[in-house]
């Protein structure tokens, strides 16, 4: 087994995954590959936090026997909903049923309905919006209103929907709503006792009672929704119109805010953020429009049942664990475990020793409220069976006056600690973090150390989607975590001096500013730190300095802010001296992503943005990694969308490609005319020639045996052309045909200045150099032994009796 030590990238998530809302979902198929690379064919998989149970599922779809737990009920609840028989007939018929029902109740019918403003009868409302508890807009459903309004019985199949402006009818009944009179049952009760549930919130969603997020006659619907689901005697076919019902239950509450005018999309919403949030705007959707719409069509329940056998391989065979089950702790006989165990309790369920790969996304402080969230579906679910009240207590979190950083790094601590005991000795475990906050970092830093785990590779993982880590990221760019590898470990000792600390801060960062090799946003700076600050088993709470104010306190000294023009990601972080951190100096970051994407796509002539991120992600992993839209910004410079591929079209490029490899070449032969061997650089080599490619005309491809210490090997190994003899460099040439002057000479730099350096340019950019006026430049240029030469000069060479002496003639000095 080789290990995953670069980030992966990130695919399309399949309908199976698209139907249930929940917060923090993982990129399916980065962690199948994971549990695929780490868990035997034989072994058994387990994610103690499973929340979607997403991962549970790819380790099916791996052919691994998994065990997914969380406190959270609802994680058992769609385990079941997944592994119920899915029969799509049967199930539309129900879901018809159901809505016929409704449609036809009185107290609907004068509720949602209004006079069409398209016929002369009367239309139903799909969606009536709010501003300051004033109603200013419908969205009306055509189709149902040829329905209401039929006399030859055939409604047709066309489906308009328009906007209306309420009249004085829509008003009137908006505010009479009040007065209907429920009899079917639904949640009565208080709101738990949470600071997700803030007096403002309280106040504003109309008083202390969880009813009260739904308006009066939304209510009633979902009430009778429920109340005749709960009357369907199939289990199956209930549970599966349970899934869809909860589904329906978040899109029809006050917090549902109209989308923003741009996005134009008038009929539909969303529950935006992970919280209780009651805003001035509010979208109140007809609970059996969106009820229908969870049930079937695209991201339903249709969809991702319909799919699952065939995505899964099978429908999994799955064994409920309980308290009270005797074989609780029985690992044969299942693909899948399961149950609402929290992770304190998770020995009682796991034999010692027997789990062979770990892989989880634990909380992130107290950043998503999970079950106070769930509580939203958990308060129905509930009434069906006892068994989906959630523990609010155990709950792994941070909590405002009731769990706070102590509490949770102790529960967090023991929670680990669990999980090392039920971990083979051999096993290994990934967690997947991520939270702005230092205090919430050290705390889970430290909790990985004191459970006796050490930190084998931290990776920093870009997610395309957004994720729980995307609310915490100020910049609001792309979403990212880490992905923490641990190994179980007996005695782990922790660095706790201060200076030790501040010492591996500030040279790490000096690192990564230098391999970058340009100014930096801090947030890739920060990306990179805490990769290296977690692999470094450094305990981090007894610092009262956290790793932005040992930076900041370097600035001036070591580090200067630069302006950064865009607004998002802030100033710029560089050195006051570059030079002087700088030894290796190669070309910015920006310009050797840019050369990765092109030679990828001149390989491959099209490709994927995928097929891009995988090529980056694993050449600059960490602090080097760029963002994701800088990738696609290269793309659009080089290629052309078509299809979803991006197509290499830049024929002025090629023509520079082919240019370079035409003088390199000549200059081989120069070189053989002298007696010199050539070596030619890495990128250089596959360039095709004369039905050839460059690498066929050369003596050395590899300078292994010429330079021992790796990375300046590599650096040098990019240099366009050396020539030697008797194993020594004699000289050193770059081709600049278009490209930036300075790249060649950075290149060289490290090289002993007795070495002849020379630059090859066409004729035309003999004044651009002599114009540059950076004495840096001029500096190096003259002190490393460069010279240059131009184009036209290496034809006259060739035809010349070729001597050092002929060289020498037409190399010239800078102005
Ligand atoms: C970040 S989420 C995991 C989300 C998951 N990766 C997914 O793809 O949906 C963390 C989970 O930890 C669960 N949790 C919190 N405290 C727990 C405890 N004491 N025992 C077990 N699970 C707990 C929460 O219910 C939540 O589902």
């Amino acid at each position: 087994m080789n290990d995953i030590d670069f980030a992966l990238v990130e695919g399309k998530r399949p309908p199976i995954y698209t139907a249930m809302k929940y917060w923090g979902k993982k990129p399916h198929n980065i962690w199948r590959e994971y549990i695929e690379n780490y868990t035997p064919e034989d072994g058994i998989y387990l994610d103690p936090f499973s929340g979607s149970a997403i991962s549970c599922f790819e380790a099916l779809k791996a052919n691994r026997k998994a065990i997914a737990f969380d406190l959270n009920p609802l994680t058992s609840f769609i385990i079941e909903v997944y592994s119920s028989k899915f029969e799509v007939e049967k199930f539309k018929v129900e879901v018809g049923k159901i809505i016929d029902k409704i449609k036809k109740d009185k107290t609907f019918l004068k509720y949602y309905s209004t006079n069409s403003r398209k016929t002369k009868g009367l239309a139903i409302v799909q969606s009536f919006k709010w501003q300051d508890n004033e109603l200013y807009e419908l969205g009306v459903n055509y189709t149902d209103s040829e329905i209401l309004d039929e006399t030859n019985g055939k409604p047709g199949n066309r489906k308009f929907r328009y906007i209306a402006e309420p009249n004085e009818k829509d008003q009137k009944l908006a505010k009479d709503q009040s007065k209907i009179r429920i009899n079917t049952w639904f949640p009565d009760e208080p709101f738990v006792n949470s600071p997700s549930f803030s007096a403002n919130f309280i106040s504003c969603i109309g008083g202390n009672n969880f009813s009260n997020l739904w308006t009066k006659r939304n209510l009633y619907v979902l009430s009778k929704i429920f109340d005749l689901i709960k009357k369907v005697n199939d289990k199956d076919i209930q549970i599966q119109l349970l899934f869809g019902f909860i589904q329906t239950l978040h899109l029809t509450t006050k917090m549902s805010v109209p989308r923003r005018e741009g996005a134009n999309r008038p009929f539909s919403t969303s529950w935006g953020r992970s919280a209780y949030i009651c805003a001035s705007r509010k979208m109140e959707m007809n609970p059996i429009f969106v009820f229908e719409g969870s049930c079937l069509g695209k991201q339903s329940v249709e969809s991702c049942l319909s799919g699952l056998e065939e995505y899964l391989g099978k429908i999994p065979k799955t064994l409920k664990v309980s308290e009270s089950l005797k074989s609780k702790n029985r690992l044969t006989g299942f693909d899948l475990k399961y149950g609402a165990v929290d992770i304190n309790t998770i020995t009682d369920y796991i034999p010692e020793n027997s789990v062979d790969f770990i892989m989880t996304d634990p909380p992130y402080g107290g950043l998503v409220q999970y079950l106070d969230l769930s509580s939203l579906w958990l308060n129905w679910l509930k009434n069906l069976d006892s068994k989906y009240a959630p523990n609010y207590d155990a709950e792994i979190t941070l909590k405002n006056g009731i769990i706070d950083i102590n509490l949770y790094q102790q529960r967090f601590t023991n929670a680990l600690k669990n999980l090392r005991k039920v971990l083979k000795d051999n096993g290994k475990i990934v967690f997947t973090f991520h939270n702005k906050e230092i205090p919430i970092w050290n705390a889970f830093l430290k909790s990985i150390s004191l459970a006796g785990f050490k930190i084998e590779k931290v990776i920093h993982q870009q997610n395309r989607r957004t994720g729980e880590s995307n609310v915490a990221n100020p910049y609001g760019t792309s979403g990212t975590d880490f992905y923490i590898r641990c190994i179980k470990s007996p005695n782990v000792k922790l660095k706790t001096e201060q200076d030790e600390f501040e010492y591996f801060v500030i040279n790490k960062a000096i690192e990564i500013l230098a391999l970058r090799n340009e100014p930096t946003p801090f947030l890739f700076l920060f990306n990179g730190l805490l990769t290296a600050i977690s692999s470094e088993g450094f305990d981090l709470e007894d610092f009262d300095e956290n790793v932005k104010q040992i930076l900041d306190k370097n600035i001036g000294k070591v580090f200067e802010l630069t302006e950064n023009s865009s607004t998002q990601t802030g100033k710029f972080w560089w050195f006051i001296n570059p030079s002087e951190h700088i030894k290796y100096p190669d070309r910015h970051l920006t310009e050797r992503v840019e050369e990765s994407i092109i030679s990828l796509l001149r390989r491959r002539t099209s490709i994927t943005l995928d097929d891009a991120l995988a090529v980056i992600f694993k050449k600059y992993p960490n602090g080097l990694t760029p963002d994701v839209k800088s990738i696609t910004s290269v793309l659009q410079k080089y290629a052309k969308m078509s299809g979803g591929r991006w197509l290499y079209n830049t024929l002025e490029l090629e023509k520079d490609f082919t240019k370079h490899t035409e003088i390199i070449y000549k200059l081989i032969g120069i070189g053989k005319k002298l007696k010199y061997k050539s070596f030619v650089g890495k990128r250089e080599q596959p360039e095709p020639i004369k039905n050839k490619k460059l690498s066929d005309f050369c003596d050395f491809t590899s300078l292994n045996n010429h330079i021992e210490n790796e990375t300046a090997r590599k650096r040098i190994e990019m240099i366009d052309l050396i020539w030697m003899k008797d194993e020594k460099f004699n000289v050193v040439i770059e081709v600049e045909n278009s490209t930036n002057f300075t790249s060649g000479i950075q290149r060289a730099s490290n090289l002993p200045n007795d070495i002849l350096k020379i630059m090859i340019i066409p004729d035309h950019r003999e004044k651009e150099l002599n114009r540059i006026s950076d004495p840096l430049f001029k500096d190096s240029f003259k002190s490393h032994n460069w010279k240059y030469i131009l184009y036209t000069d290496i034809d006259k060479i060739l035809k010349s009796k070729v001597s050092m002496k002929t060289i020498r003639l037409f190399s010239k000095e800078l102005n």
